[in-house]
């Protein structure tokens, strides 16, 4: 696993960008893992920049995300689709056609979750994953005791989740209680990944997933065993580790 570890937020998104930039550059028809939540958001405003400036294109790539809440519709502000649509899609040239996010709002989610998996196949796997880092270790939405084995599947978001991304929502009762999410077993088969840590609030998780045992209680621990790792991590992330 290789660490690159940067000053701060903005070095992250910059160093997280280039990376991208290259990936897309050596394979213009890549295919691209993406996350959402706060992590992402800085990474996302440079790749738009660079779109701007013609420094790249993602006409012929193809995006997959992690995952997706059950229960809110692809229009509510707090979606992943929502999301993704304004940080990112509706700003570049990507072909809607080739975007995928699960749609949590299938009248039958595991038939969702296997559809999602088959169209990851059916293009070939992930080139290139992002991931956010969970202050419980989580990435994805796969909590701690997740088997490192599963693969698209619905989950029971835990409280500590539900908690920390509260902060999004009106009230804590606002935040769904479940989602689907990409398996560990689908994230570890991308060729590469790119975990991005920032900020004293992920310090603890950083350290664990650093110097910690290899367990499904830590899901992000099983990144170490993965051959093309990079975590991006900004100082104040790293801490714990001095
Ligand atoms: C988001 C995702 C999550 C986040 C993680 C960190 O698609 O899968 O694993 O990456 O919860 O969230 P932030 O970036 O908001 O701290």
């Amino acid at each position: 696993m290789k660490i690159v570890q940067v000053k701060d937020y903005n070095e992250m998104s910059e160093a997280a960008c280039s990376l991208i930039i290259r990936e897309i550059h050596n394979d213009p028809e890549l295919v691209l893992g993406l996350a959402t939540g706060s992590t992402p958001e800085g990474l996302y405003k440079k790749l738009i920049e660079k779109y701007n400036q013609e420094a790249v294109s993602f006409k012929a790539i193809t995006s997959f995300n992690l995952d997706e809440y059950i229960g809110l519709s692809k229009d509510n502000r707090n979606s992943y689709h929502f999301y993704m649509e304004n940080y990112l899609f509706q700003h570049i040239d990507i072909n809607m056609q080739n975007v995928y996010v699960p749609t949590a709002n299938s009248p039958d989610a595991e038939k969702e979750c296997s559809a999602y998996e088959k169209l990851i196949r059916d293009n070939g796997k992930i080139d290139l994953q992002i991931l956010g880092l969970g202050t419980n270790g989580h990435i994805g939405f796969n909590e701690p005791g997740t088997k490192f084995s599963s693969r698209t599947h619905i989950v029971n978001l835990a409280e500590s989740t539900r908690k920390a991304n509260a902060r999004f929502f009106e009230t804590i009762e606002n935040v769904p209680t479940s989602a689907i999410t990409m398996g560990i077993k689908t994230i570890m088969e991308s060729r590469e990944i790119i975990i991005l840590v920032s900020g004293e609030r992920k310090a603890k998780a950083l350290a664990r997933f650093i110097n910690g045992e290899i367990s499904e209680h830590f899901p992000a621990s099983i990144l170490k065993k993965h051959d093309n790792v990079t975590v991006i991590a900004d100082e104040a992330a790293m801490n714990n580790l001095k």
